[in-house]
């Protein structure tokens, strides 16, 4: 079982749009159009939340220990005849390990969201790619879920490509579904998007379904700090 990482939601600073549109460029295609973080920081249709590591802990430490993780489980499952390249791994990763320390992180990943009359539609959310399968892509995603309920949204909606199943699976666990495909949706490849949305957030039945995936949520990673 991965461990829970000392990460919380709030809102986006101007001060993180640097690393914000790092983890994006990491996650979308390079010709992705960058989103205007900066330009909507105070657009009262976006919102954009961010999972920031807590101050007093080091990012690059938690980072190099989840790096040197993977690689002892690489390892372990390599057959013996080939310590020699696992040797010149381990010297790569003690360069990289000096190349966190001299670049300052503490943003985990971001999620963007925007109001469109009752529609919360979630433009954008990623995590840096080394912090993935840690809970912080759900807790930005329940961020948002939270958010768009207290502004009285009744639905949230988001396009994802048709491969991406692990964003599919993710959303599918807050009761999103798919409702129809836009063709060639992405100019990079030309791939289809799939349109998901979820039963109206509004209701009695839906908060009780979230308040339970939260609790779920909690007993797993121990902790969900959210402020928006
Ligand atoms: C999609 C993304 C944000 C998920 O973030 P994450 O922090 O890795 O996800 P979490 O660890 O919080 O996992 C949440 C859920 O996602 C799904 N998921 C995550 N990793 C998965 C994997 N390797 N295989 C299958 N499902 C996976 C699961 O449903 C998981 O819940 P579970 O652990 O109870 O099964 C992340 O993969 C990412 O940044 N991808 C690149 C950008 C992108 O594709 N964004 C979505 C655009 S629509």
């Amino acid at each position: 079982m991965q461990q829970s990482l000392p990460v919380s939601v709030r809102r986006l600073q101007v001060d993180d749009i640097d690393q914000v549109v790092a983890i994006e460029k990491e996650a979308f295609s390079p010709l992705w159009v960058s989103t205007s973080f900066k330009r909507d920081l105070n657009n009262k249709r976006a919102k954009y939340l961010v999972a920031c590591f807590d101050d007093g802990v080091s990012p690059e430490e938690i980072l190099a220990e989840i790096e040197s993780d993977q690689m002892a489980e690489e390892v372990d499952q390599r057959p013996p005849n080939i310590w020699s390249r696992v040797l010149g791994r381990i010297g790569l990763s003690s360069r990289s390990e000096t190349a966190h320390k001299d670049v300052a992180f503490d943003i985990a990943g971001y999620v963007s969201v925007w109001y469109q009359g009752d529609e919360a539609h979630i433009t954008e959310i990623a995590v840096k790619e080394s912090l993935r399968g840690r809970g912080i892509g759900e807790l930005l995603l329940i961020g948002s879920l939270k958010a768009a309920i207290e502004y009285g949204s009744k639905v949230m909606t988001l396009e994802a490509r048709v491969s991406n199943f692990i964003a599919h699976r993710m959303y599918q666990k807050y009761d999103f579904k798919s409702v129809g495909i836009r063709k060639a949706y992405y100019s990079d490849n030309r791939e289809d998007a799939v349109i998901m949305t979820t039963c109206p957030i509004n209701t009695d039945e839906y908060h009780q379904l979230f308040a339970d995936l939260q609790s779920t949520y909690q007993t797993r990673w121990g902790r969900m700090c959210i402020e928006y």
